[in-house]
Formats: structure tokens, C-alpha cells, sequence
């Protein structure tokens, strides 16, 4: 998904032509059209001053003429009939991209490699993914197909730097949006923890809006390490305070000092959120906010979640106030997407 702003036909060319000016159009993707409205994919989101009108969408832009120039590049090496079986999309973080073939492909990886690093002049390395995410750090194995491996990228999300180990640390592409959304939520002077931060997105994104202070904890030190470097890079735009804690986030919350200190707990850890729930009531003041993330079948999404949130909550003596957002973050497998909550909790 890429960030995209969305503006009614009448003014689509006087944004154009703003959009060109402030250098905010992202031209790897086209630019989509419906009935009503065009949709410019962005490099990062403007400052909405009067000059800009629209919203903000994230969106699965069509990618420019390099899908099609990799295909032309193929066209007469891979047999015609494996031609359709290319991957339609894949991720891209920083300036490496991973993806996942189809087994028929197998004989054609490198060729593949090849063409992709061929048709994409900023792209130094492809990687095939193979294996799943799996243990205790989210970690994913990965094969350099073509390019050099660089072990470690600065991706950048809506403008924000962030360092990502390719081998040693979870990082996905896809929850950049939610990122985004969930720094834009922040209040000034919010006291924040983050208790499965990884390489730190979501405190970065709300250092970079507001003045707010943010515990970052993750048990993966690689992760910490990125943080602590993502600091330093995005130094100078950074308005709130982060503080990297390398840790086991039951054993952090066990020592605090002080309970129910902060106005918002983030729980980005989808396969196992529930199981840490119990940290919610100490930490989180009374009427605080609560970002849960989990993976649920996709029929029940939009309430079901909800459901065993407010009766795990009931255990605890907390209960959901106000239902504040759900939202579908992204696909996570057939039958299952990630889900997003966001609640004030008693
Ligand atoms: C899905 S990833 C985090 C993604 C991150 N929040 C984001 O939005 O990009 C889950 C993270 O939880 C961390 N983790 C797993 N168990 C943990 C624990 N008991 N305490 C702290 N961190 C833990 C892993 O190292 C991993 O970085």
C-alpha cells in the first residue's frame, strides 16, 4: 500500500501541478482515476496548508512502466506459459526487495532476480522469502536472489527514517499507513508505551508529530540497536522523547515503579496480544487508550475481536468505553487478516 492523496476531478491538475512543485509526487506508481476523484501517489504526506486539498488514502497503486519492462526483460527468457505465474506485487523495504515466487519458477530465480534489478534502477539486492515468520523475535529467512546484501536499509515511512537488519529483525512494509495513522492520533504531552515496538515505527512516527514521551520495548536487542540508530538519524525532526528498552515486556511492566502511568498502551504483536493483555491494567490510566492488534478470521474482523477484547478486559476489572476505530490493517494469510483496535478503556 502507498500513501496517496485523493482530490476531487475539478482540482486534480492544480494539485498536479502543486504536488510537482513540492516534489511529493511518488512517480514509481500511476496515477489512478475513478468517477469522481484522482488519486496521486506520494513520497510523503504534504503539509495541508491552504494550497493543498484532498485526503489522505493509503492505496495499492498500479506501479509504473517497470512492472511492464520486467516482464518485456522476460519475455524472452522465461517459457511463455510461466510468464503470468510472476509475482504481481512484492515488498519493497528501502532499497532492497523481497519476494515470493512461485515453485514453477524455481529454475528462473536468478533470471528473475536479474530482470527485477534491471527495471529498477534504485533496487541493489532481490530476496525470495523462505520461510514463514516464526519464534519469539518474528523473524523471517530470507535467500539473496540477485544484487549484494546490504544486512541493513533505511526504509523510509511517510518521510520517517527507519533502520531495518533484514536478517535479524521483523519489519513489514505493509503496516507503514497504520504507522502513520496511529503518530497522527497522539495528543501532545502524551505518555506512551510501545510494548512490542520492533524497529521502533510507531514511536517514531508520534516522536515526529508531537511532544509526547514514548517507552519503546522489544526483547530483540537488533531491533533496540535499529531504534536507538533511527533515533539518531531522524534526530532533528523528532518533537517527543523516545526511551529504547531492551527487554522482555512482562519483566519490564513487572518492575515499574509506579502503576498506571500511561494515557496509551500499543500492542502490535498480532500473534500473541492476548496473551499479554494482563499488562493493560497496570499500565494504563483510567479512561487510557488501548491499540490492539491480532489476527482474526476474515468474516468476524469487525466484531469478534472486540468481543473476547472487552470479556478479557472484564477479568481485569477494565472495561471498554468507547470503540474508537477498527480497521483492517492488511491480508495476513487466506483465512485471516490483521486487525486493528483502537478503545479508551476504564
Ligand atoms: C510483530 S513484531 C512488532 C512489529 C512492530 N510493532 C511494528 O509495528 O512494526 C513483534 C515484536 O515483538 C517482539 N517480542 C516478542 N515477544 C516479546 C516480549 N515478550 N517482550 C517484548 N518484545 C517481544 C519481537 O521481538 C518483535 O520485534
Amino acid at each position: 500500500m502507498t500513501l496517496g492523496l485523493k482530490t476531487p476531478k475539478k482540482q486534480a491538475e492544480a494539485t498536479r501541478r502543486l504536488l510537482t512543485r513540492a516534489e511529493l509526487l511518488d512517480k514509481r506508481y500511476k496515477v489512478v482515476r475513478d468517477q469522481s476523484f484522482v488519486y496521486f501517489p506520494l513520497l510523503e504526506p504534504p503539509a495541508f496548508d491552504e494550497e493543498f486539498s484532498g485526503e489522505i488514502v493509503d492505496l495499492d497503486f498500479p506501479t509504473a512502466e517497470a512492472s511492464l519492462s520486467l516482464k518485456d526483460y522476460l519475455s524472452s527468457k522465461l517459457p511463455p506459459n510461466l510468464i503470468k505465474h510472476l509475482p504481481s506485487s512484492w515488498d519493497q523495504i528501502g532499497n532492497v526487495i523481497v519476494v515470493e515466487l512461485n515453485p514453477l519458477l524455481e529454475p528462473y530465480k536468478s533470471i528473475i532476480a536479474e530482470g527485477i534489478l534491471k527495471s529498477h534502477s534504485h533496487i541493489i539486492a532481490v530476496f525470495e522469502k523462505v520461510s514463514a515468520v516464526s519464534g519469539t523475535t518474528r523473524i523471517r529467512k530470507l535467500k539473496l536472489l540477485g544484487g549484494r546484501d546490504p544486512n541493513k536499509v533505511i526504509h523510509k515511512e511517510y518521510g520517517v527514517q527507519l533502520v531495518v537488519q533484514l536478517h535479524d529483525t521483523y519489519f513489514s512494509p505493509r503496516l507503514g499507513f497504520e504507522h502513520y495513522q496511529v503518530g497522527k492520533m497522539v495528543n501532545s504531552g502524551e505518555k506512551i508505551v510501545d510494548l512490542f515496538t520492533g524497529v521502533g515505527a510507531f514511536p517514531l512516527h508520534i516522536a515526529t508529530n508531537v511532544d509526547s514521551e514514548i517507552h519503546a520495548v522489544d526483547i530483540n536487542p537488533h531491533a533496540i540497536a535499529c531504534l536507538e540508530e533511527a533515533i539518531n538519524l531522524n534526530k532533528n525532526r523528532l518533537k517527543g522523547k523516545i526511551h529504547p528498552i531492551c527487554s522482555d515486556s512482562r519483566q519490564w511492566a513487572a518492575e515499574l515503579k509506579r502503576p498506571r502511568i500511561f494515557d496509551r498502551v500499543i500492542m502490535n504483536h498480532p500473534s500473541q496480544s492476548y496473551d499479554f493483555l494482563e499488562l493493560v491494567p497496570k499500565l494504563l490510566k483510567p479512561n487510557g487508550i488501548l491499540h490492539f492488534y491480532s489476527f482474526e478470521p476474515s468474516g468476524k474482523w469487525q466484531w469478534l475481536p472486540l468481543l473476547k477484547l472487552s470479556k478479557a478486559l472484564k477479568l481485569y476489572g477494565r472495561r471498554i468505553n468507547e470503540v474508537l476505530r477498527v480497521r483492517k490493517v492488511r491480508v495476513y494469510s487466506p483465512r485471516d487478516l490483521h486487525i486493528s483496535i483502537t478503545v479508551r478503556i476504564s
